[in-house]
């Protein structure tokens, strides 16, 4: 198994590669990635649907690194981007127009070209009037745009409040009335060739059901369409397929595929799934040197280095990520895991039981390959931290640190 693992020596490292050696070269904080495990996750949700023609079109808002998003071009990934940013950042690095689709509820005017000029897979429009602009704008290029509709099933996920994105009260996609009359209105649109339709019902979804629901709702909308004279090419899930704290209490991409699988057979459609956390999560760790010890009241605290502005997601969504010494003194203690900034939101584990580690010491937070990194941000004048890959046995630098001149660099007096 490729990742994050504990050797004969009790020392946590990734692919063989000591952490502690990282750390000490490139500082803390620092994301450290596993290539292996990044394309094994790949390969598996490849793998299990390999008896349906696909493409698994990588959510790339999970994790925007160059390094990584070529590394997944060079197998054959395809990708969804959410921003023109990443739209272009996909380009460069070799994933072709013909893999890439355009999600979001608000894409721009210039967006909207970029994606027409180079002629991309989809553009999964979520509302009328961005089909209307997506005709008028491929239109003006003298080009057709191809559209999947984006539907929303109105089907609980499960999810946390704001990542479920599938119930009729969220901003996202099309209520299935009003798809169906749109569809069955192609003609209105005469630069849009309508290829498909796709959902993503929200993210962390832990039971097969509901994904299972939306391929058959989705499964069925296109049987009808077919029907009614309107082939499709492409029938996309979306993502959403939970990671949680251990391989094993997560959703494999095995199980969601036995899943949906067996709800779209018949309709010959292009699958398409756009997994982002599951490629990445387990595939990634922050690593924080422990700056100070504190007791308050018989409160303990350990203060790191490393802090919401470079992992946020404890404090926006609860979330909660194993966070272990990378080398263990096996002497358990009770204690809150904070970062340095000014704000009691600022914390990775509250009343937490973990190996009382000493200053100075290495820690590891675990499965933040997604999400985590794509969230920082400079709050606090803090610079965003360093990235590596590690791959055959060796690790690179793949974005350094910020420094403060990189911070300051667009402001002006
Ligand atoms: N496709 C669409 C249209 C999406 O909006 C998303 C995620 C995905 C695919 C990928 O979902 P995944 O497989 O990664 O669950 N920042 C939050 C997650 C936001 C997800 C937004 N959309 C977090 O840290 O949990």
């Amino acid at each position: 198994m490729a990742g994050f693992e504990r050797g004969a020596t009790k020392e946590l490292s990734c692919d063989g590669v000591s952490l502690l050696r990282i750390a000490r070269e490139v500082g803390t904080p620092a994301y450290v990635y596993s290539r292996a495990l990044i394309e094994e996750n790949f390969r598996r949700f490849d793998d299990a649907f390999a008896s349906v023609p696909h493409l698994v079109c990588y959510a790339m808002k999970a994790n925007g690194s160059l390094a990584i998003v070529k590394a997944l071009a060079a197998l054959g990934a395809g990708v969804d981007v959410v921003s023109g940013g990443e739209l272009r950042a996909a380009m460069e690095c070799g994933i072709p127009a013909e893999r890439i689709v355009f999600s979001g509820v608000g894409k721009t005017d210039k967006e909207i070209l970029l994606g027409a000029e180079l002629q991309i897979l989809a553009f999964n429009a979520e509302s009328e009037r961005e089909l209307a602009k997506i005709d008028e704008i491929a239109g003006s290029l003298g080009r057709t745009a191809r559209v999947a509709l984006r539907v929303n099933p109105d089907i609980d996920s499960g999810s946390h409040p704001y990542i479920a994105t599938g119930l009729k009260h969220n901003k996202f996609g099309i209520d299935l009335g009003t798809a169906r009359r749109l569809f069955a209105q192609a003609d209105r649109f005469a630069h849009v060739r309508f290829t498909g339709i796709q959902a993503h019902i929200g993210s962390q979804i832990f039971e097969p059901a509901p994904l299972a629901q939306t391929a058959r709702e989705l499964a069925a909308l296109a049987r009808e369409l077919a029907a009614a004279g309107t082939p499709l090419e492409t029938l996309d899930l979306g993502g959403g397929v939970g990671v949680g704290e251990t391989e094993e209490k997560s959703l494999s991409p095995e199980a969601y595929a036995a899943a949906v699988l067996p709800e779209v057979s018949g309709t010959s459609l292009r699958l398409l799934i756009e997994p982002g956390r599951s490629i990445v999560a387990r595939a990634g760790a922050l690593l924080t040197r422990v700056l100070y010890l504190k007791e308050s009241l018989g409160r303990h605290f350990v203060v790191t280095d490393a802090a919401m502005n470079d992992l946020l997601r404890p404090a926006l969504y609860s979330a909660s990520h194993p966070i272990e010494p990378v080398v263990p003194r096996g002497e358990p203690f009770t204690a809150d895991i904070v970062g340095p900034v000014c704000e009691s939101g600022d914390f990775f584990v509250r009343d937490g039981v973990i190996d009382r580690p000493d200053e100075g010491d290495l820690l590891a937070i675990r499965n933040v390959g997604a999400y985590g990194f794509a969230m920082s941000s400079n709050y606090n004048f803090r610079p965003r931290t360093v990235e590596v890959l590690v791959e055959n046995g060796a690790f690179r630098v793949t974005r350094r640190r910020e420094s403060y001149e990189d911070m300051v660099r667009l402001e002006r007096e």
